[in-house]
């Protein structure tokens, strides 16, 4: 069992932070990732201390040896969720318990230390507090967490470290896909993400680190992402880099790949599962091929698709490119489904709607 006492982290207010006119430029249309805020949590690892020296802290570069171990052999994982702006000021995080286990899982995969959930929440609620000032108000706007750990043992012998930094920095963010109406997806034959066994379900940055070359591939090929298949037998969809995936029919149901091994347990994409179970549409949970994907399109069986992720949102899938050709999905703009799902999602984040299943976590 985890300790469920309340981490304290001290908090150590900045001595540089950005002026309220100079931060208010920065959050007019901030893009993803770009704008950080003036503080971040830290926490220190090691065998012997367990976690200790927890502080909200001005945001600051860190000195790191070059043999610190994460550098060679990449023991690394992260999370992202978002704060959001609700009604008559306040904010709320949501599902961040779900960040928290899911965090503790990828911990395990990469043979790191666990964080108590009560410290990765304290984390992340104390630095929201220190930093609501930079949570855009605009209709697609949020504050951006993004927890992670990393070894810091120096020393080059392949085994888990013994030292660990665990670290949450805050980015004010817009919308991650800006202005299209939906995304085109390029299909790579030739690289895998995941394999069974391997790390498909931990949010470890190796995963990302081999998805680069694929979505490199997707814009050399005129597309917006990568779209990965099964390493086995080249034709079963997975996942996209950075973000889960769904099928809406003709018959008004949705379908989603299975959570085998090989892709992250998106919290958006249990989300939608929920939102539409609840809504009465009937989900499946199944693998669906390739070629069955182009046949539907075509039939017209398939009348949507889209990406779905913290970042991501819901965002239409218009089209699909292969080597082998190309094909359209429904109108290329984001169809009634999909719309409506991502509004009932996003009502419950903004404080438009009441949450039945007790998602959101007001701040103050
Ligand atoms: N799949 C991958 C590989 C991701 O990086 C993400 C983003 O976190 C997702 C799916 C969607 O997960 P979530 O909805 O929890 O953000
Ligand atoms: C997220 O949605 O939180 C992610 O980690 C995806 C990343 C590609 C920005």
């Amino acid at each position: 069992m985890l300790s469920e006492a309340t981490p304290v982290f001290t908090f150590e207010p900045s001595p540089s932070r950005v002026t309220d006119d100079a931060r208010a430029l920065m959050l007019v249309d901030p893009g993803f990732g770009r704008v950080f805020t003036d503080h971040m949590a830290i926490a220190h690892y090691s065998a012997d201390e367990g976690w200790h020296d927890m502080r909200i802290t001005a945001r600051r570069p860190l000195t790191l040896d070059p043999g610190t171990s994460v550098l060679h052999y990449a023991q690394e994982i992260f999370e992202g969720l978002k704060a959001y702006r609700r009604p008559e000021g306040r904010f709320a995080l949501f599902r961040a318990e779900a960040n928290a286990r899911r965090f503790n899982a990828s911990a395990r995969r990469m043979a790191m230390p666990d964080v108590p959930e009560a410290m990765f929440l304290e984390s992340i609620r104390a630095l929201v507090r220190a930093d609501k000032a930079w949570i855009p108000d605009s209709e697609e706007g949020a504050l951006y967490l993004r927890p992670f750990m990393f070894a810091t043992e120096v020393f080059l012998g392949v085994k888990p470290a013994a030292e660990y930094l665990y670290i949450v920095m805050a980015s004010s963010v817009g919308a991650y896909f800006k202005g299209a109406p939906s995304i085109s997806l390029w299909v790579t034959r030739e690289y895998s993400r995941a394999a069974p066994g391997g790390t498909g379900e931990a949010k470890c940055g190796g995963n990302y680190a081999t998805s680069l070359i694929a979505q490199a591939e997707a814009i050399e090929n005129g597309c917006d992402q990568v779209v990965f298949l099964d390493a086995v037998e080249r034709r079963w969809v997975e996942e996209l880099g950075g973000m889960n995936i769904f099928f809406v029919f003709d018959d008004g149901s949705i379908a989603t790949p299975p959570l085998a091994g090989t892709i992250l347990h998106g919290i958006t994409r249990d989300s939608i599962l929920t939102l539409a179970r609840d809504a009465g549409i009937a989900v499946r949970e199944e693998p669906y091929s390739i070629e069955q994907w182009e046949a539907d399109a075509k039939s017209g069986r398939l009348t949507e698709a889209f990406a779905c992720g913290t970042a991501a949102v819901l965002t239409s899938i218009g089209s699909v490119k292969s080597a082998d050709g190309e094909f359209a999905i429904g109108g290329q703009s984001i169809g009634p489904l999909t719309q409506r799902i991502r509004e009932k999602l996003v009502a419950i984040q903004r404080g438009r709607a009441a949450d039945p299943h007790g998602w959101i976590e007001e701040l103050s």
